[in-house]
């Protein structure tokens, strides 16, 4: 086997000596990148953003920007990277000749001060600047609210038209990265000023060819490893051999539980890039999500089409834990907050669970059995999503949180509803952040289903939801504050569903 390295800057750089659980960012920083910062190590700043040729939507290669903090360097093994010190066009003595034009807009336009962001912000934007069909989608309207019909959805570049610039510029691709002295105005100047890459970019150029291959990797120092099986049946084979293992994807969720909480693993195995868990397949009675698409990728392949993910996706996280998180992590941490959990018992979503042994298909409303547990055996693992067709018409998300992004949830709310000729022929209602695990309001569903979708009947299904789950006090919010929102929530989509229908 090959020893592990990664390309950055266009220079092959070995892996070795860092440990398998060594993050790209400090293996970054100790060879002498240092434009890449920490700011907190958890996936929150984008101080530490930088850009990895993967396999493209649009193209066979886009750049896409990641937190340097969360990704093990040996989950690079074999891959692309540029920095920020590698955008500038490069002079005599290590000096840049020029700089990227991200950089130029940022500077002349005043975008940095202390300049601790600015790295990150660089990136970011560098990864917007070379979405191939950015400039498709300059006036793309959102509004996040509840979604009637089937059809249209937020498109490629979610957000408000306020939020695009001229260019196409989406400003959610800036929003993991925080700046503490500048002001985001001189940021988004430069967003929107950005003009589209020269035919002989070389970034814009490598877009065209195709992306690094996924490397098998078996990385060991002192006794841990990290390993990237190449196929399924390999990596199936190794869970059962070592049910010690900690399956990382996007590695979002493990690479916070290694730098804050000092969790280390004998055993790391990747399963992000394997083939049967990267497919998206539109059936005529089903779409199957493969567990290891990320979510920017889902969000971009679907363009839409199912409207409650469309959604989902804008209030998931920022860009940048988008462009590694996916549904399968989500769904195997089994958090009773995660995001997407509501969302998919709402469209009646099964996960397709596989072994050595075979796959088998469980419903998502029997997947979770208590605090971050679930059905999934040790062995077993997430090979995808089902979503069964065809969708309920009338679909919504309603994520109470501090923040309208980037944050966790108090409680997240998810409807699908049919409604035919003003009666509602079948409700799903996916709850978060009310029970131990995420719920269906069955009781909701009950109180709603076979009665007409008019003020009356929602005010008294809005009583049966305020009792749904076992909200608990926390410092996100209070009990009490989590029944109100269940029952306002509804009220509100039924506020959205008749101001729609009456404009
Ligand atoms: Fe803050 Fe990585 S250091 S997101
Ligand atoms: Fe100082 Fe952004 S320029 S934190």
């Amino acid at each position: 086997m090959v020893a592990a390295r990664i390309t950055v800057n266009g220079k092959e750089t070995p892996i070795s000596p860092a440990a398998p659980h060594t993050t790209a960012l400090d293996f970054l920083r100790e060879r002498g990148l240092t434009g890449t910062k920490e700011g907190c190590a958890e996936g929150e700043c984008g101080a530490c953003s930088v850009l990895v040729a993967r396999p493209g939507v649009n193209k066979p290669t886009d750049w896409v920007a990641v937190n340097a903090c969360l990704v093990p360097v040996a989950a690079l093994d074999g891959q692309e990277v540029i920095t920020s010190e590698g955008l500038a066009t490069a002079g005599e003595s290590g000096r840049p000749a020029a700089l990227h034009p991200v950089q130029e807009e940022m500077a002349v336009r005043g975008g940095s001060q202390c300049g601790y962001c600015t790295p990150g912000f660089i990136c970011s934007m560098a990864s917007e600047y070379y979405r191939p069909d950015r400039c498709a989608h300059p006036d793309t309207a959102d509004d996040t609210g509840a979604t009637t019909g089937s059809g249209s959805g937020t498109g490629s570049g979610s957000g408000s038209g306020s939020e695009h610039g001229p260019n196409g510029f989406d400003l959610h691709a800036l929003s993991g990265n925080l700046c503490r002295c500048t002001g985001y105005r001189p940021i988004r100047d430069a967003a929107f000023a950005v003009g589209t890459p020269t035919e002989n970019d070389p970034m814009a150029q490598r877009r065209e060819q195709s992306p690094p291959e996924p490397v098998a990797t078996e990385y060991t120092r002192d006794g841990s490893a990290f390993l990237r099986p190449s196929t399924l049946a390999d990596a199936l084979r190794l869970l059962r051999e070592r049910p010690d293992a900690v399956v990382v994807a996007g590695s979002t969720d493990w690479g916070v539980e290694v730098n804050i909480r000092s969790r280390r693993a004998n055993c790391v195995v990747a399963v992000d890039r394997l083939p049967e868990l990267r497919e998206l397949r539109v059936e005529s009675d089903h779409i199957e999500i493969g567990a290891a698409q990320t979510l920017t990728e889902i969000e971009r392949r679907l363009d839409g089409s199912v409207p409650l993910l469309a959604e989902l996706f804008p209030q998931f996280a920022s860009r940048l834990i988008r462009n590694s998180a996916t549904l399968g992590g989500n769904l195997g941490t089994g958090s009773p907050i995660g995001d997407s959990p509501p969302v998919l018992l709402a469209l009646e979503a099964s996960v397709v669970l596989a072994d050595a042994d075979g796959e088998r298909e469980v419903p998502l409303s029997d997947y979770f059995t208590g605090y971050r547990q679930s059905v999934r055996r040790p062995g077993e693992l997430i090979r995808a999503v089902r979503i069964p067709l065809p969708l309920s018409p009338v679909a919504a998300f309603h994520k109470i949180a501090k923040r309208r992004f980037d944050d966790i949830s108090s409680v997240a709310v998810a409807f699908a509803l049919d409604i035919e000729d003003g009666i509602v022929r079948k409700a799903r209602i996916g709850l978060g952040g009310v029970a131990a695990t995420p719920i269906r309001a069955l009781d909701t569903e009950a109180a709603l289903e076979g009665e007409p979708w008019a003020a009356e009947t929602v005010e008294a299904a809005a009583r049966v939801l305020r009792a749904q789950g076992t909200p608990m006090d926390d410092h996100r919010a209070s009990a009490g504050y989590r029944s109100a929102m269940l029952g306002q929530s509804l009220l509100k989509l039924y506020a959205q569903t008749t101001e729609a229908g009456s404009s």
